[in-house]
């Protein structure tokens, strides 16, 4: 049974390039258990290994996703049976094996975990990698001996995915967050999700770069060289740091006096290759740690074709908050007399649904003209409207001779192409 995916290949000059095609079962890599995926997500190393700009995706053609929700439909492994909701992020999935961004995926038993009971498989791809590297991070600062009676916690990058979920998951735990952000209109959100106090992403100046005054006693820190240097720099005796991430750099420009003279532990997370047990752990607090309703405006919802574009303007920094991605959404519009595909419901970047729906009414009300009022085409303007279940769509379609077809269907889409 053929079904969707998103393929990566290379080329000759080492470009790298993605695009949606139709894949067999028997194409897949070999593994103990098959999934019927149902969401995805795009974080920033998606980003990294899709758009080449670092060589995570280690063999092509490959499916890239590093992660995936779904429902099993084979195990031949006992842990695993028909029906269970599982997820799975990191090991190789998307660097050396099929990864997420397909309908089905075939992978070891071993990096599949089911998903505790309130978590659907939406909500995990929502968490994602992202809320997940911030659990294993929140673990990490616990097992360091970190109370929030012994004081402060420094989040940085706060605004991104790992850092508005450890945000979240601290304050909910009782900590004094302080969160670093460059976005100043960033402050509200990040008071919604529970910070404390906000400052600037200047956390290396001044006397910090080898040992300073005591301005929180732990750390996650997102951003790695000269910011992480200073933050050690300024924690607390007996204080603890997770560094989990390199959006500075991946250099480490520090004194190693924090250590001698603060007695301060700085644990390395890492979420592709993190023991099963410690998996499971992260999983079942995310359950009950992470309050996901305020996480829950921040979620883009994307298909399969926009992962490229959606990839490059993460890089770019143009993306706020999660982006999952919805693997069996599409619907194409088919221009019914040329018959020719004119637009994706897929293929358009995401747009607040309030600019749509302000379009619809300045050309021309519940019968809008057929006009091109972002720019785009006919097709494209159909498929904004298609991703938003817009009212207007019906007739729309209708005076334009434009027809809805399912690719969530490949046997129908193949008789289109
Ligand atoms: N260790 C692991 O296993 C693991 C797992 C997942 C992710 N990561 C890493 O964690 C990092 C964050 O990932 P993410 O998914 O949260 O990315 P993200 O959503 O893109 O967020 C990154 C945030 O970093 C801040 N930032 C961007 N450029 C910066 C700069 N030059 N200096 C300081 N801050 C900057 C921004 O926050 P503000 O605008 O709020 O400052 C941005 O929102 C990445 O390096 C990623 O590779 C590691």
């Amino acid at each position: 049974m053929p079904f969707n995916a998103l393929l990566a290949t290379r080329s000759d000059q080492r470009a790298i390039t993605t695009r949606v095609v139709s894949f067999e079962e028997s194409q897949l890599m070999p593994g103990e258990v098959t999934v019927a995926v149902e969401w995805s997500s795009v974080s920033y190393r998606d980003a990294l290994a899709i758009t080449g700009a670092a060589p995570l995706i280690k063999t092509f053609p490959l499916i890239p996703g590093i992660d995936l929700a779904g429902t099993v439909e084979a195990s031949l492994d006992a842990r695993f049976e028909r029906g269970d909701k599982v997820v799975l992020n990191g090991w190789a999935l998307g660097q050396t094996h099929h990864g997420g961004y397909a309908q089905r995926a075939r992978v070891s038993a071993d990096w599949l975990l089911k998903l505790p009971a309130s978590i659907s498989t939406r909500d995990a791809m929502a968490i994602g990698t992202a809320g997940y590297t911030a659990m294993l991070s929140v673990l990490a600062l616990e097992h360091g001996g970190l109370t929030p009676e012994r004081g402060d916690v420094l989040v940085t990058g706060a605004s991104g995915g790992v850092g508005s979920s450890a945000v979240s998951i601290l304050s909910k735990l009782g900590y004094r967050v302080i969160a670093s952000t460059g976005r100043q209109e960033q402050h509200s959100r990040l008071r919604v999700l529970g910070a404390t106090e906000i400052i600037g992403r200047n956390i290396q100046s001044g006397e910090a770069r080898s040992i300073g005054a005591a301005r929180w006693m732990g750390a996650v820190d997102t951003v790695g060289s000269k910011t992480l240097a200073g933050i050690l720099a300024q924690t607390g005796y007996g204080g603890v740091v997770a560094a989990c991430g390199v959006v500075q750099g991946a250099d480490l420009p520090a004194s190693v006096l924090p250590f001698m003279q603060r007695a301060v532990t700085l644990i390395g997370i890492d979420s592709v290759n993190a023991p099963r047990a410690i998996r499971s752990r992260a999983w079942e607090r995310l359950a009950t740690d992470l309050d996901r309703a305020t996480l829950a405006p921040v979620i883009n919802e994307i298909g399969l074709a926009d992962v490229p574009s959606t990839a490059s303007a993460i890089l770019q920094g143009k993306m706020r908050g999660r982006t999952i991605v919805n693997v069996n959404s599409g619907l194409r519009a088919v221009d019914v007399r040329q018959r020719r595909i004119c637009g994706s419901a897929d293929a358009m970047p995401p747009s607040p649904v309030g600019d749509v729906e302000d379009a619809v009414v300045s050309t021309g009300g519940s019968r809008p003209e057929i006009s091109d009022p972002f720019g785009l085409s006919t097709g494209g303007f159909v498929a904004q409207l298609i991703r938003h279940q817009s009212p207007h769509l019906a007739p729309l379609c209708f005076s334009a001779g434009i027809d809805l077809l399912d690719i969530s269907d490949p046997s129908a889409s193949r008789g289109v192409f």
